[in-house]
């Protein structure tokens, strides 16, 4: 039996961190077995090119070809034999984001990243997806009051209205494994939808 693999995916300040513990949290009192990790990273060579992805200037294609690296490391090691065993992989970030932000923010071909996507990933896409999508303008106060932002989070409205749009392609290519959350609603409220979403699974 294979397991499950759960990805969570949003603009940066769509509030994803909160509902993947909720989530693990649900799970795990029914008594599954968890992995969580996250993208770019999961293992020791996929955190150092994280830090180099995320502090160092670089173009599109180089971005790309990074987190893709660092993904290729991730599910050989990690994400391939953790659902082999029959664990439930809950996974922040996953190829989604590399199509939204190095396709719809950078400009990236859809197809260069569909190859890439196909070498990495050998057939195996996420069972679910949750798309926390919140208006980018929301998503910039938030981060605002958040955190010191990083390379990738100082980009303006602009971008992240794109790499929205590229995410709602995404969903519009594959419905069945799309949830889509709106992640504009309380934190009690995104956290029913969520939960609402693994309950009309069965999970
Ligand atoms: P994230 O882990 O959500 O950042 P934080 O820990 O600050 O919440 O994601 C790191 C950044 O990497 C985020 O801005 C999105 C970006 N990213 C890509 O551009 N492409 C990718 O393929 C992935 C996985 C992430």
């Amino acid at each position: 039996m294979t397991g499950r693999f759960i990805t969570f995916e949003g603009i940066d300040g769509a509030g994803k961190s909160t509902h993947i513990e909720r989530v693990a949290q649900h799970l795990r009192e029914r008594g599954g077995s968890l992995v969580q990790t996250r993208e770019p990273g999961g293992t020791t060579l996929a955190e150092s090119l994280r830090t180099l992805f995320l502090h160092q200037d670089m173009d599109g294609l180089t971005e790309a070809l990074l987190v893709f690296a660092a993904r290729r490391d991730h599910v050989q090691r990690v994400i391939a034999p953790a659902l082999a065993l029959g664990q439930t992989v809950l996974c922040d970030r996953f190829t989604d984001a590399s199509f939204a932000y190095q396709g719809g923010g950078r400009g990236m071909d859809w197809q260069v990243l569909q190859t890439l996507a196909g070498w990495v990933q050998q057939g195996r896409e996420p069972d679910l997806t949750f798309w926390f999508d919140v208006d980018p303008q929301v998503a910039a106060q938030r981060r605002a009051q958040a955190r010191e932002a990083d390379r990738l989070e100082q980009l303006d409205l602009d971008f992240f209205t794109r790499v929205r749009a590229a995410y709602a392609r995404r969903a519009e290519e594959a419905p069945m494994r799309f949830v889509r959350i709106d992640a504009g609603d309380s934190i009690d409220g995104v956290g029913r939808q969520v939960l609402q979403a693994l309950e009309d699974r069965g999970w």
